[in-house]
């Protein structure tokens, strides 16, 4: 027979009767945000057998899920329905469910303000409402991406109002959400999480939770290490992106085909990761969290100085993509001035339905600014009616009627053979006409 020491302290009972409903997946989990990264969270809970509830302050949304109707993309309606059918997910709006939990992840969002400043109201506003119904022997992990410091000063001192210690009553981590919409490949489940608590025990008690569910967990020594990690990594995809954007700018003026050289340099097998130029950046990750990071830098009295350059020259894109339009417009003796402008993909990335950032919408006002007569084709978005646009989606038929084709997201639904048959010319951002010789074509 093995021999189990006996719990000591209060604090050992305590952590003891919480990792035996981890273990047991007894554990009632809370997931607060149930947008792109807290659904498929709740999913991969409620497929580890664990009771899950998800609490959103929308009424469409937690309707939805209730109906195991899916809304995002990377999860299944089938999957979705069979947990809540199944009586393992639920949702709600009521945080006083808060009461019932024994572990919560906060997945709220975490935007900028207008001066580039983190705006930190959703993490507030959710924990606010957490410390309502905080009791002992919880676990709460803070998912949403921010500076580091947050876990410590903005979410522990409002949980530690109830009276209640960290690491002794209850634990408190930080785990950067990895998730990549659309990825076939690597979902919430097979993608490593990292995690870090206020102190080695509530580390250990989110290494043991996450391991429940997730193929792979990687405990780090502090919250502040893994916020960092999570701002490291979008840092490092944001500055090289706009290394590649500028070599582009570079290509372009002296007349090479940025596209052709990158592909040339990927095969040298070490010390070269490719990245590709495009219109702009997008999505709620990429263009908004190296700001957190030269925020915070900035009050320790460092400037950043590559995220603000890769900032600059990312930010530059959609003016010099509707310059290469313009261009290409005039070049065929036709003044953007009452041009129809066909944009193919608006979405910020391939093969998602996400619009936040997206470079397509700065596109679309510079030039109809300028005159141009916008249309798109977009088999994800069916409408598009935000800062001053107002448009609805039209086949992919429609390229033939415009002056000027621009393929802006390279969704793989599209024929782009086709395109290229029914297009009188087409500005390409993203290369995908790779491999098609046309004098129609005008490349990044
Ligand atoms: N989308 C991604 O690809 C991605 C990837 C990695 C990290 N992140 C980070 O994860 C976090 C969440 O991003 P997302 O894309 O899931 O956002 P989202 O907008 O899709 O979802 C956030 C959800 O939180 C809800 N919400 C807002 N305030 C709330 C509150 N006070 N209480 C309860 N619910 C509230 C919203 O209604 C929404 O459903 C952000 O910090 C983001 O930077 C996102």
């Amino acid at each position: 027979m093995r021999f189990m020491p006996e719990p000591q302290t209060a604090t050992e009972v305590t952590a003891e009767l919480l990792k035996e409903k981890i273990r047991s997946r007894t554990a009632r989990v809370g997931v607060v945000g149930l947008g792109y990264v807290g659904l498929p969270l709740a999913v991969e809970f409620a497929k580890a057998g664990f009771s899950v509830t998800g609490i959103d302050l929308s009424d469409d949304k937690t309707r939805r899920v209730n109906a195991g109707d899916s809304y995002v993309g990377d999860i299944s309606t089938a999957t979705l329905a069979s947990l809540v059918e199944a009586g393992k997910l639920r949702a709600t709006t009521d945080f006083s469910a808060v009461l019932e939990l024994d572990t919560i992840n906060i997945c709220v969002p975490t935007p900028l303000r207008k001066t580039k400043d983190p705006d930190m109201s959703y993490i507030v506003s959710a924990c606010q409402e957490i410390s309502r119904h905080f009791h002992a022997g919880m676990l709460v992990i803070l998912e949403s991406t921010t500076y580091p410091g947050t876990t410590d000063e903005v979410v522990l001192p409002m949980l530690a109002k109830s009276g209640l210690e960290a690491g002794r009553d209850f634990f408190l981590c930080f785990s950067p959400e990895r998730v990549d919409p659309g990825n076939p490949k690597y979902q919430t489940a097979n993608i490593p999480k990292v995690v870090g608590g206020v102190t080695a025990a509530c580390t250990e008690m989110g290494r043991l939770f996450y391991a429940q569910a997730l193929q792979t967990v990687v405990p780090v020594s502090s919250t502040q290490v893994a916020e960092m990690v999570k701002l490291l990594e979008n840092t490092f995809r944001m500055i090289n992106i706009g290394l590649v954007n500028e070599i582009a700018l570079m290509c372009d003026r002296i007349g090479i085909n940025v596209w052709e050289v990158i592909d040339a340099a990927a095969t040298k097998p070490f010390g070269f990761m490719p990245f590709y130029p495009g219109p702009g950046l997008g999505g709620h990750c990429i263009p908004i969290d190296p700001f957190y990071l030269s925020w915070k830098t900035k009050q320790a009295g460092i400037e950043a100085r590559f995220i603000e350059l890769a900032g600059y020259i990312n930010g530059q894109m959609p003016h010099f993509v509707a310059d290469k339009v313009q261009g290409a417009l005039n070049d065929a003796a036709k003044p953007v001035k009452g041009s129809r402008i066909h944009v193919m993909g608006v979405a910020y990335k391939r093969d998602i339905d996400d619009m936040r950032e997206s470079p397509a919408l700065d596109v679309m006002m510079l030039l109809e600014r300028r005159g141009g007569k916008l249309s798109y084709s977009d088999p994800h978005v069916p409408t598009l009616r935000v800062e001053g646009l107002n448009l609805t989606a039209q086949p992919e038929s429609a390229a033939a009627e415009a002056d000027c084709v621009v393929i802006v997201t390279d969704h793989s639904s599209f024929d782009y053979k086709a395109l290229v048959e029914r297009a009188a010319l087409i500005v390409d951002t993203r290369n995908a006409l790779k491999g098609i010789r046309s004098g129609k074509i005008v490349r990044l």
